[in-house]
């Protein structure tokens, strides 16, 4: 049987990581009144927001990186013209969207940025119009990665159960299919 094109270890570990982070992050922001007591409290929810978000943005530079030098699997066929385009572009505005949050989320706030409980970066000063105007940046871009992220998976599943391709299983174990 043809193998299917496959993302590398590298490049499918990335993406799960991420993808964890990133489910943390806006379960733990949407739902904060009810989780915070789960995990000690406001202070501790939003010091493990800011911190994965830190994380994420470093290793999403990585990911870039990785992409560069490894470069990524045909997963759709050549003459799908419009679904490549569309699949491209939703993956490169998540890129800037994985980049963006957390730059914001630090630009918003005048206050210290305590990075796991260990390490404190320092507040960029500036007047309050940029801290607001960072907050309204964080707040929309938030949504749109919502709204993306689901869109992203609708995708992935459907190519699995509708048209039954091997655009999921790329980025998969491949030992789950030998
Ligand atoms: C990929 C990374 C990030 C994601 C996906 C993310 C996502 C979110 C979401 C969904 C909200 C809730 C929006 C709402 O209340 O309607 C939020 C709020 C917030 N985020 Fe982030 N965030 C990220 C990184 C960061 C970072 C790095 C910081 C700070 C250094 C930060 C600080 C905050 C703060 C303080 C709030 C509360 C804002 C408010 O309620 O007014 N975030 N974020
Ligand atoms: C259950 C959740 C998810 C599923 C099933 C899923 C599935 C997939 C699949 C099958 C691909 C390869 C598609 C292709 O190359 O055309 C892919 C790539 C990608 N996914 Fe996801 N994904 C999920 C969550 C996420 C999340 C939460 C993010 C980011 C916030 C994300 C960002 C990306 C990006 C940027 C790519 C491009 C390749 C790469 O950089 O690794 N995915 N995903």
């Amino acid at each position: 049987m043809k193998k299917s094109p496959q993302y590398s270890v590298k490049q499918k570990t990335i993406h799960w990581l991420t993808a964890i982070l990133v489910f943390i992050i806006i379960v733990f922001s949407l739902m904060r009144t009810s989780v915070a007591q789960y995990v000690g409290g406001m202070g501790t929810l939003f010091t493990i927001h800011k911190s994965f978000g830190v994380m994420i943005f470093f290793i999403t530079l990585w990911r870039i990186y990785v992409i560069i030098k490894q470069g990524v699997p045909e997963v759709l066929p050549k003459d799908e013209r419009l679904q490549r385009i569309v699949s491209k572009s939703v993956q490169g505005i998540l890129y800037l969207l994985l980049l963006i949050l957390p730059l914001s989320g630090y630009l918003m706030s005048s206050r210290p940025l305590n990075f796991l409980g260990i390490i404190s970066i320092p507040a960029i000063e500036m007047p309050n119009t940029f801290y607001g105007f960072f907050h309204s940046v964080h707040i929309i871009t938030a949504y749109a990665l919502i709204a993306l992220i689901a869109l992203h998976m609708f995708a992935a599943l459907y190519h699995h159960f509708w048209v039954k391709d091997k655009v999921l299983k790329s980025m998969l174990p491949e030992r789950w299919f030998d």
